[in-house]
């Protein structure tokens, strides 16, 4: 059983492509600006050729862990590139797995909500702040009407160890920022549910290997702001020397986002033994895989 893992050089993409090596699992993998060994170049916003790469690789399992830079501002002031790359790709790859009896596993977000009722359970009700919450629900959508095997995994606050990264998830950030500087604003009113990508790997994995198709909540198991987590993070580096100051109310110029994005994983514990680890355990794999 061949698996396609799509963005397999990005923060979750990395994991999928271990956890194939560990288990053995036949894959290709894609790339897109950077040259990496062994991968295959792909473009999602060349909707046209996604069909054609497909067929080549004839994936049984298609995995899209590509991530768009820029994230929630590039949506939003480059709406229709959002638009192409959320919805529109996720069309046609949807419609391929379709007309060839392929599963297919998108990553979607806590910003499907609003933030103002968590905890969240799969089927709570949605109400995207921004367009980057709208596009995702949208593909969300697409999938759950026109597939049977399918994994959509909403998740948040994804970290791990990636020197290589171009696109830094916020524990990266932390520890780049305080390399070259002895401060740092954090926002202490951004709430949820740190995520190691090795974990919501492994639990999409275990989801598709044991044929448990459907609408998941895969997140680390405590729920912290930002502010804490960064400030537990520099006391386990031994960062020392080092301020981070908490910032208590959103700026006036923030795209709109759940602040308090708490998400239920108690449907995906019910079918997976798979450990989401809570801030602790997670920072630990952080810390010991950057002193190498
Ligand atoms: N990270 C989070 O906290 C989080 C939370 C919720 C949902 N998600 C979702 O999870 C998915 C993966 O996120 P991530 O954080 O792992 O992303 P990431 O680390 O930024 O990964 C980016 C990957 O996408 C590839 N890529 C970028 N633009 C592309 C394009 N136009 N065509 C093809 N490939 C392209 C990159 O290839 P090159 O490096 O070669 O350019 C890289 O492999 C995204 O859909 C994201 O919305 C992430």
């Amino acid at each position: 059983m061949k698996y396609l893992i799509l963005g397999a050089n990005g923060l979750i993409g990395q994991q999928f492509v271990q956890l194939c090596k560990e288990k053995s699992i036949d894959y290709v993998g894609t790339r897109y600006s950077r040259k990496a060994e062994g991968l295959i170049p792909f473009n999602q916003l060349e909707l046209d050729k996604i069909p054609k790469v497909f067929d080549e690789v004839s994936p049984a399992v298609i995995i899209n862990s590509i991530g768009l830079s820029g994230g929630v501002n590039f949506c939003e002031n480059n709406p229709e590139i959002g638009r192409k790359y959320h919805v529109e790709a996720t069309k046609v790859m949807v419609d391929w797995c379709r007309q060839n009896r392929a599963a297919f596993v998108y990553i979607s977000s806590d910003y499907v909500f609003d933030g103002e009722n968590p905890p969240y359970k799969e089927e709570d009700k949605t109400n995207p702040l921004n367009l980057y919450g709208e596009l995702k629900l949208e593909g969300e959508q697409y999938i759950r009407a026109n597939l049977e095997h399918y994994v959509i995994a909403r998740t948040t606050n994804v970290f791990a160890w990636d020197l290589e990264t171009q696109t830094p998830n916020f524990l990266m950030h932390l520890v780049n920022t305080l390399k070259e500087k002895d401060r740092i604003k954090v926002p202490g009113f951004l709430y949820g549910n740190p995520t190691y990508a090795g974990d919501l790997a492994a639990g999409i994995m275990d989801l598709i290997e044991h044929k448990h198709y459907g609408l998941y909540h895969i997140v680390g198991s405590e729920y912290i702001n930002r502010y804490d987590w960064a400030v537990k993070c520099i006391e386990m580096a031994g960062l020392k020397g080092k301020t981070i100051e908490k910032i208590e109310t959103p700026p006036t110029d923030m795209v709109p986002r759940p602040l308090k994005s708490h998400l239920d994983t108690g449907k995906f514990r019910q079918v997976s033994s798979i450990k989401l680890h809570n801030v602790e355990e997670g920072l630990r794999i952080f810390v010991n895989a950057m002193k190498g």
